[in-house]
């Protein structure tokens, strides 16, 4: 099973400026949450975009210029990357987790949020209520979420204390 997570606006907006658009810690929460302890697979900018590796979750990161780093950037090895091309995902995600015992989620950015959508199983969308411009969009997403899958759980909206910023989160998973 595939999933997705993504952050975005109505209209799609996903970041500005390799970064994203708006501050709601709250859903940083969520996201630390949904993904700990699982693969993350993500495109060489957004892993760029991180201060750090995120603790406790694999990294998987798509390039397609092998930009190799060392494997022993993370504190501890709680946080393992592994560089790899679009053709070689599967062999990875194989040798990062011989028994599949991790759910694989793609974390994003634009680019590789494009080619997945379609083929996720499960996606959790948190839609941003605030119209922010930005440079990367992926209006595709909620489009598609909206017209092929079936919502399993929302949770309202949702008002960040912190950032000020309105919200909802959105499961949608595959209609079989
Ligand atoms: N709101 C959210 O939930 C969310 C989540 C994640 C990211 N973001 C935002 O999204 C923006 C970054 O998105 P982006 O679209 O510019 O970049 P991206 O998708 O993060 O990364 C693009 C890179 O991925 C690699 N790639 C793409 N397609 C590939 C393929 N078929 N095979 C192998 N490698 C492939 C390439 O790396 P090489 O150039 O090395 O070949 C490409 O340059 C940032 O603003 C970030 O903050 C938002």
């Amino acid at each position: 099973m595939l999933e997705l997570i993504a952050a975005l606006t109505q209209s799609g907006v996903i970041g500005i400026n390799g970064t994203i658009s708006w501050n709601i810690p709250e859903d940083l929460a969520h996201f630390r949450q949904y993904t700990m302890n699982q693969i993350i697979v993500m495109g060489r900018k957004t892993f760029q975009s991180l201060p750090r590796p995120l603790p406790n979750r694999t990294h998987i990161v798509l390039t397609n210029t092998l930009w190799v780093q060392s494997p022993d950037n993370c504190k501890y090895n709680s946080c393992p990357v592994h560089y790899c091309t679009m053709d070689d995902l599967e062999k990875t995600i194989l040798e990062v987790d011989p028994d599949r015992r991790k759910r694989v989620i793609i974390i994003g950015g634009g680019e590789i949020y494009r080619h997945f959508y379609k083929k996720c199983d499960r996606m959790c969308l948190t839609v941003v209520d605030n119209p922010i411009r930005g440079d990367v969009a992926v209006p595709e997403i909620l489009h598609y979420a909206r017209k092929h899958m079936k919502v399993v759980n929302r949770t309202g909206k949702l008002y960040s204390a912190m950032g000020g910023e309105v919200y909802e989160i959105i499961t949608y998973k595959r209609e079989l």
